[in-house]
């Protein structure tokens, strides 16, 4: 678990409710492959997770990680745009979707999620979530090209149906207006209101 009071601890207690041993999980923005171990630690030895980032760097970074942890081999690593990944997740229905936007701490900041591919990632996940699942989303400000990510996502959750979809945003009331917060998008299967 991460730094308390952390975005990213707070997020997997949250999303980590939602999950049993068992079930398919998607890390949409692999990285250093913190949330990547997250959810394999969660879905246990018969779940299975998708790890998605579009830098080989990331992606060893998550493999070795994975390794230490002894989890390797629930995880499946793929080098491709998570809004590709209507093509490569097989195993359905998925309990969670996580992403977490911006660029990679440590490396190039010239690499960074970008609107149009968010939005469709965003969607596919939404399409692929089974009722009751889960979407999570970090948002990013303070880098350049992080207003308009998040401009673009609040337009999207804007216009989301509230029967299907119940989208919550969590922030920092009491940091900086460029802390990070979070979207929680629970597919609610049409009985939300
Ligand atoms: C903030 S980092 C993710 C941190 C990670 N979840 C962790 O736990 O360490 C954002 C990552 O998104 C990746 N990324 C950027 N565009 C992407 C895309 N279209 N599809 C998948 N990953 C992407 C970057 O390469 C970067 O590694």
């Amino acid at each position: 678990m991460g730094r308390p009071g952390g975005i990213n601890t707070i997020v997997h207690h949250l999303v980590g409710g939602y999950l049993q041993p068992g079930d398919v999980a998607v890390d949409a923005t692999a990285g250093n492959g913190h949330d990547t171990v997250f959810l394999a630690q969660k879905v246990g030895e018969k779940g299975f997770v998708y790890a998605f980032d579009i830098q080989l760097e990331a992606l060893d970074q998550t493999e070795r990680r994975l390794r230490e942890e002894g989890l390797r081999e629930r995880v499946q690593l793929i080098q491709a745009g998570h809004e590709e990944m209507d093509r490569y997740v097989e195993k359905r229905p998925v309990k969670a979707v996580m992403f977490n936007l911006g660029y990679l701490p440590g490396s190039d900041k010239k690499v960074i999620t970008r609107p149009e591919t968010t939005l469709k990632a965003v969607q596919a996940a939404l399409n692929l979530l089974a009722p009751g699942g889960v979407v999570s989303i970090t948002v990013y400000t303070g880098h350049p090209g992080g207003e308009e990510e998040s401009d673009a996502l609040a337009t999207l959750f804007s216009t989301l149906d509230g029967r299907e979809f119940a989208v919550l945003k969590g922030f920092y009331v009491n940091r900086s207006s460029k802390a990070p917060f979070f979207y929680l998008v629970e597919k609610t299967g049409g009985r939300g209101r």
